[in-house]
């Protein structure tokens, strides 16, 4: 099978890099895709930059060029939910896009026509991440995860993604993969690490955390390849 392991940022995938050993590098569209066996599969590994336009971009050909048959996103996200502390995982069942908003029309938040304010991800997948977890003696959560193309560090807005989306963490990317591999069909998996919990003190928590919270992503990404 072709697995696609896809971050936003180069601290999301080097983790993977590293447990991968060695790996080719396909220049394609302004980015470097990284191609290896592992095991049975076939890897295809990527981080987009930041935000919905360059990771749907990336969820795009990592599909329809590279042939990605399953789809794994690893990264962090600002926690939402008080249950959700720096460094804890969260697996997202559906997700969404906070900042879509063509309320103007009488639509709800997050909603455009022909469109779905909510996307499910993959149950299998999901379930295949609570057994690894069980396995790694780990706590995993599962929940909302809202998406949009800010940094949030701001109670009000937090709290407002949270109130409005029953959203228990927020990023930046997942919801457009979301779009992406549900039109092309492609089982998908969003997975994160808290780096900080969206709210004044969230710039300075994302730069101490980032590193260690990508790790923990990462390093449970590549514990569930080894099981599918
Ligand atoms: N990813 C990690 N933390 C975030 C935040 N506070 N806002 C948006 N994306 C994030």
């Amino acid at each position: 099978m072709t697995i696609a392991i896809m971050g936003a940022m180069p601290e999301e995938i080097e983790p993977i890099l590293k447990r991968v050993g060695s790996y080719e590098t396909v220049v394609y569209a302004q980015n470097r895709y990284f191609t290896c066996k592992f095991g049975t599969h076939q890897l295809v590994i990527a981080y987009s930059k930041i935000g919905k336009v360059f990771s749907t971009l990336t969820a795009a050909t990592l599909i329809e060029k590279f042939g990605a048959e399953v789809l794994l996103f690893s990264g962090v996200a600002g926690g939402i939910n008080p249950e959700l502390g720096i460094g804890d995982l969260i697996v997202a069942t559906q997700l969404c896009q906070h900042d879509l908003d063509i309320t103007a029309f009488g639509h709800p938040y997050g909603y455009v026509p022909e469109g779905a304010v909510f996307i499910e991800s993959d149950r299998r997948l999901r379930e295949c991440a609570f057994d690894v977890a069980l396995e790694m003696g780990m706590t995993l959560k599962e929940g909302i995860i809202a998406t949009g193309d800010q940094f949030v560090a701001s109670p009000e807005k937090k709290a407002w993604i949270g109130k409005t989306f029953h959203a228990d963490a927020l990023e930046m990317e997942g919801a457009s993969v979301a779009v992406v591999c549900d039109a092309l069909e492609v089982p998908f998996l969003v997975l994160r690490a808290i780096s900080d919990t969206a709210d004044m003190d969230a710039g300075f928590d994302f730069e101490s955390f980032l590193e260690n919270s990508a790790k923990r992503s990462a390093d449970f990404i590549m514990n569930m390849v080894e099981t599918l």
